[in-house]
């Protein structure tokens, strides 16, 4: 028995700190189920997902396969109402929501804006709210939208980053909020997880890890890429989406250097150019010219194990870490 069980394993019923990402393209039934069969939170990422009908598909090939807690993220694309400030939703995350709603996840995740609206629903059923923020500003309108857990993720991790590196991040969100803070951007091993816990987080929540995994939903090239990079081998870049976004620097990435100017905003250059080199890095594998997001914790991974295993080495790892620190 590990002594790194924190109280938010007991508030979700999970047996340890270790979060898998919600990453859309990629965190689908199989990589959910096998880290929450394993003891951790699996997250599907519904960023990508289609339609109503294909997260309902996902949540149910979880369930096929573990009876164990897992979550689902959304990216709720919200416009604030000036009439009477609610929160407005598409209808594609209303739908998605319901879903949610419907097949009673245990925990639903805003991977990006206010989850504010669907948060009296979410408790009404026991679901749980969780909000990933870049930001402390970020972490204390989460709060005051009233999610139970805010996700701290640094600019050290991939997909779209903010601006604070993981470091500083965790302990500032940590002191500014009342709730408890898992901790994101760069974070890979068990050294990763004491480290967050030692900042005051409660967990660790990991993406690129669990992108170089068996059961991930991605080309095996792409997996292998993460297993190659180093921690210089990736860059911030607005090509991808119009936003910040770190991905892996490769001839996609270059062919658009110096020339920033031409990046139409969110969403318009992901509609052009970034979907299409989506598609060409993670389901066609051509990882010269296509867009493979990861984080510089790619330098710490150097190989594609079955997820259950990431999940146990971390705690393992973390467990003599600690034995070691505290030997007399
Ligand atoms: C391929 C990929 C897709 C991502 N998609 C999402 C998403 O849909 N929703 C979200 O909240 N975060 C998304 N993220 C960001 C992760 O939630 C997380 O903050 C980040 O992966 C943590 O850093 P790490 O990659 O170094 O572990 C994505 C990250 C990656 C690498």
């Amino acid at each position: 028995m590990t002594a790194l069980r924190t109280p938010i394993c007991d508030l979700l019923n999970i047996d340890y700190p270790v979060f898998q990402a919600g990453m859309g393209w990629v965190a689908r039934a199989d990589l959910v189920a096998a880290v929450s069969a394993a003891g951790g939170l699996g997250c599907i990422g519904a960023g990508s997902t289609t339609d109503a009908d294909e997260l309902r598909a996902e949540i149910r090939g979880v369930r096929a396969q573990t009876d164990q807690p897992f979550a689902v993220d959304i990216l709720f694309a919200t416009v604030a109402s000036k009439v009477d400030e609610a929160v407005r939703y598409t209808d594609k995350v209303m739908a998605m929501v319901d879903v949610v709603f419907e097949e009673r996840v245990p925990v639903l995740i805003s991977g990006l804006g206010s989850p504010r609206d669907a948060v009296a629903g979410a408790r009404e059923r026991g679901i749980k709210v969780m909000s990933v923020v870049g930001a402390v500003r970020h972490a204390e309108k989460a709060v005051a939208d009233g999610v139970d857990a805010v996700i701290a993720s640094g600019s050290d991790g991939g997909g779209h980053v903010g601006s604070i590196g993981t470091a500083a991040l965790i302990p500032a969100v940590v002191d500014a909020v009342d709730v408890p803070v898992l901790a994101g951007g760069g974070l890979a091993d068990g050294r990763g997880l004491l480290a967050a816990l030692s900042f005051g987080a409660q967990g660790v929540w990991m993406g690129t890890r669990f992108i170089a995994t068996q059961e991930a939903r991605a080309h095996e090239n792409y997996k292998q890429k993460i297993a190659e990079t180093d921690t210089a081998g990736t860059v911030v870049t607005r090509a991808h989406s119009g936003k910040t976004c770190r991905l892996i620097r490769n001839a996609f990435t270059d062919s658009w250097a110096g020339r920033e100017a031409e990046i139409e905003p969110y969403p318009l250059q992901g509609m052009h150019v970034g979907h299409p080199a989506s598609q060409r890095g993670r389901i066609e594998g051509d990882v010269e010219n296509g867009v493979l997001p990861a984080g510089q914790s790619s330098g710490l991974i150097g190989g594609v194990p079955k997820a259950g295993e990431v999940v146990q080495t971390i705690m393992a790892e973390a467990d003599a870490v600690l034995s070691k620190l505290t030997a007399a």
